[in-house]
């Protein structure tokens, strides 16, 4: 699978309306929402008066990305939102067993995000149990950094763990994805991309997100 998730921490808040609209008249599938509480990451970018309205702003299905500590506070929050995927990290979890239990009870996907840091194997015992395991490719907190290569190793070993446990979670990835580095995840194996500056910084976005579809079809 090859679905590309524009990262809206690279737009112009200043004036959103466009970013959304060439982003619903692009093939772009899901749509990227970077939460930051300046605890868990060394950064602070926007929260729920802001996601309410760009929820009402697509039909696309909304990944909800929560760089923030205890974010099994927010899940009835951010169902409210109407968001498909609730996406927390694991190192923030201290019960992530559980938060996953909830986030389904809440009717969405689980994602489970890695820091660079952190190795797969932390999640052998849950790989069954999630819908989605997402790397970072780049340390959590800034747009516009550069890949850490390693994570194409990282990549292979969770291909090789889901595959063998036969667990159905995508892979996705976030941090650094563009021209250069999205075919080498894609032969990875990778399901489900991030990509802010690449598409925000880019002259034509649509274009540049059916860019990056073919790299990684
Ligand atoms: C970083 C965020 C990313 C970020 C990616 O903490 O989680 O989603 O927007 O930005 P690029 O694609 O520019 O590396
Ligand atoms: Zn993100």
């Amino acid at each position: 699978m090859n679905l590309i998730a524009p990262s809206l921490l690279a737009a112009n808040f200043a004036n959103l309306q466009p970013e959304m609209d060439w982003f619903n008249r692009s093939e772009a599938d899901w749509l990227h929402l970077d939460v930051m509480d300046g605890v868990f990451v060394p950064n602070i970018s926007f929260g729920f008066p802001v996601l309410e309205h760009v929820a009402r702003m697509t039909t696309k299905p909304l990944d909800v990305h929560l760089m923030i500590v205890e974010p099994q506070k927010f899940i009835s929050q951010v169902r409210d939102l109407g968001a498909a995927v609730m996406n927390v990290h694991q190192e923030a979890c201290v019960h992530l067993h559980r938060t996953i239990q909830q986030i389904h009870e809440a009717g969405m996907k689980a994602a489970v995000t890695l820091n660079p840091s952190t190795p797969i194997s932390t999640l052998e015992d849950i790989i069954c149990d999630v819908d989605v395991v997402m790397l970072m490719t780049v340390n959590p907190g800034f747009g516009a950094q550069k890949f850490i290569e390693h994570s194409l190793d990282k990549v292979r070993k969770l291909r090789q763990m889901i595959d063998v446990s036969g667990s159905k979670a995508l892979i996705e990835v976030d941090g650094g994805v563009n021209r250069k580095t999205a075919p080498l995840l894609a032969q990875a194996g990778v399901d489900v991309y991030v990509a802010g500056s690449a598409l925000y910084g880019s002259a034509d976005p649509i274009e540049e997100v059916k860019v990056l579809k073919g790299l990684t079809a």
